[in-house]
């Protein structure tokens, strides 16, 4: 990250630990942030804090009534799981993260610049951003909140046509923009009325332009029966879809 961008994340992560402060009482809460902290630290995290807090608020905001699991697609070294973790354990609800834990898949995508102007060229090579299951679990099960995980493996073409619960929350992390569509078209449907579905490669052209392709969403209505869905943040990071129906 170049000095502008730090000081804009700066910026965005005091805003959301504000945030936080109104959600969780003052000691429960400088627990998480050294939680946090420590995973950062310790484990190689390929996202920027201020990802993790919105993911996070958004786990914790979620009405008591309301159904469903958090779901994390790509999770690399187990980072990220690690974290929003925590956040379930807060809040009472059971993480679903699916993953190879081989790395990125085989593809023929060419990435070259991030919309920040970063290269991107080799990033997303088959085998690259590999993590274990065994190291991701040994990340849990040190930082995070183990009981609170399922791990599903394999590439999300085969893994996830056989999942079929609600879904409160998703967070996607996957690069690709095949592994992005993978992600729509399976765990869209699954998100119940009011639930969100993040994605953080809004910073990544090709799997940024999934989200803006009228055409994958006329034919995945088509599959799915659901309309192209009200999408905000278009152009930066995070990415947000909110399902109102
Ligand atoms: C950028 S990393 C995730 C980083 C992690 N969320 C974090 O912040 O620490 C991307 C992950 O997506 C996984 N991935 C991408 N496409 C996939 C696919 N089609 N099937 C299974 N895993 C995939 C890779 O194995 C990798 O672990």
């Amino acid at each position: 990250m170049n000095l502008k961008e730090n000081l804009s994340e700066l910026r965005a992560t005091t805003k959301l630990q504000w945030k936080l402060a109104s959600m969780i009482p003052g000691t429960q809460r400088q627990t998480l942030l050294r939680q946090l902290r420590e995973i950062s630290k310790n484990v190689s995290c390929p996202h920027n804090e201020s990802e993790i807090l919105t993911v996070g608020l958004e786990v914790l905001s979620i009405p008591k009534d309301r159904e469903g699991y958090v779901v994390e697609a790509g999770l690399y070294k187990g980072g990220s799981t690690a974290k929003i973790s925590l956040f379930c354990k807060l809040s009472g609800r059971k993480l679903v993260a699916f993953d190879s834990f081989e790395g990125i898949p085989e593809n023929t995508e060419e990435h070259a610049k991030s919309t920040l102007g970063h290269s991107l060229e080799g990033w997303f090579a088959k085998g690259t951003l590999c993590g274990s299951l065994d190291e991701v679990k040994a990340n849990i099960e040190k930082y995070g909140e183990m009981e609170v995980c399922t791990f599903i493996k394999g590439w999300f073409e085969n893994t996830m046509p056989d999942f079929k619960e609600k879904i409160a929350v998703a967070y996607l992390d996957v690069d690709l923009a095949a592994s992005t569509r993978t992600c729509l078209k399976y765990l869209y449907p699954l998100i119940v009325s009011g639930g969100v579905l993040y994605s953080q490669d809004g910073d990544i052209p090709l799997a940024a332009a999934v989200f803006r392709d009228e055409r994958f969403w006329e034919e995945w209505e088509e599959e799915v029966g659901f309309k192209m869905p009200h999408i905000e943040n278009l152009g930066k990071k995070l990415i947000k879809v909110t399902k109102n129906v």
